[in-house]
């Protein structure tokens, strides 16, 4: 089962598995995920993971592993409501939880993020680090983290990725207020023009979706990662201007189209982490440099947008 299919990872682990022949029950309540199918035929079924009836009633008796991808995913926009932010993390995994518990599920993979970390005092960030998150997302990470290892201990097999900022093709472009890099691609691909929220020198650690969806799928298949909390992160900083260069040079634009105001709440000024946990323990290591990544992302955006005549 994967919940959050409608979003952005979601949609593509569960494609990916329903590509190699895994039977997948996918589920977004579609409070801002927007993809209604896994793949043609396989519907993403409409379903609050807060509501226990409608979850009783959709999940099978017998699921081999529950990969829980759903929550609000914006740091910024967990300022506009704590409380919806809060139920969608904690209300929502102590749901799952307990019916997974209930039906003997065999293995749990909660979605965490590198926002639990807040400003750590060293980098790169590593997974025994201290969290003092900064937003109310990444304080309903750091605290849902809490719940999922608690409830686990001696009932479910568990493991907690700590994604840092996944992008690449399938990211909403209409969602301009989570993901760096698409909110940049898609301000300039759409005016012309990208407004930045913030210091050029911030950095962040940028993993590709299918760099992402890889190391889930090496996470489900070895026993060795269960119990841990592991970093998903490519390992190397890269800074808003670099980001920025390779954007600007892909699509045949200059520095006049950027323009930096101030920043919003809660944002973490550097980011990066230590990947080398997931390296061992999943057999994982990322494909895409950003650069690639970037120019893959832009192709299929300007082609979508071709697609539709616009
Ligand atoms: N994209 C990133 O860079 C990134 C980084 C770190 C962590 N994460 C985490 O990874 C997970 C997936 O992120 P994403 O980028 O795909 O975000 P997304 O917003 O595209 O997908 C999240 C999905 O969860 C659904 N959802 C929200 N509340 C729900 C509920 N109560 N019941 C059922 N569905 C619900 C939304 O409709 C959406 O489709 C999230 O938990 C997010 O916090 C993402």
């Amino acid at each position: 089962m994967v919940t959050g299919a409608a979003g952005f990872i979601g949609n593509a682990l569960a494609r990916q598995l329903h590509e190699q022949g895994v039977d997948v029950v996918a589920i977004d309540d579609f409070s801002s995920g927007k993809n209604r199918e896994v793949a043609p035929g396989v519907p993403v079924i409409e379903c609050d993971a807060r509501d226990r009836s409608a979850l009783e009633e959709i999940l099978p008796q017998s699921i081999d592993a529950l990969v829980h991808c759903a929550a609000q995913s914006s740091g910024e926009v967990s300022f506009d409501d704590p409380w919806d932010d809060m139920t969608r993390h904690l209300h929502a995994t102590m749901q799952l939880l307990e019916i997974s518990v209930a039906r003997k599920v065999q293995h749990f993979v909660y979605t965490s993020s590198m926002a639990a970390y807040g400003n750590p005092s060293r980098l790169p960030a590593q997974e025994t680090d201290s969290l003092v998150p900064l937003s109310f997302y990444g304080a309903g990470k750091a605290g849902t983290e809490n719940y999922v290892r608690i409830y686990c201990r001696g009932a479910m097999a568990y493991t907690i990725l700590r994604p840092f900022s996944v992008y690449g093709p399938g990211q909403d472009l209409a969602n301009l207020r989570q993901g760096m890099i698409s909110i940049y691609l898609a301000q300039l691909l759409h005016t012309g023009r990208i407004v930045v929220k913030g210091s050029l020198d911030r950095f962040r650690d940028f993993v590709h979706i299918d760099d992402a969806v890889q190391a889930y799928l090496s996470v489900l298949k070895r026993k060795q990662c269960q119990g841990s909390t592991l970093n998903l992160c490519s390992g190397a900083p890269t800074s808003v201007r670099e980001v920025l260069e390779a954007l600007l040079t892909t699509a045949d634009a200059d520095w006049n189209a950027v323009e930096v105001i101030a920043g919003t709440p809660g944002d973490q000024f550097g980011m990066y982490g230590d990947n080398s946990a997931l390296r061992e323990l999943a057999n994982w290591a990322p494909d895409w440099t950003v650069e690639l990544g970037i120019g893959n992302m832009w192709e299929q955006a300007t082609a979508a947008t071709r697609g539709h005549g616009i």
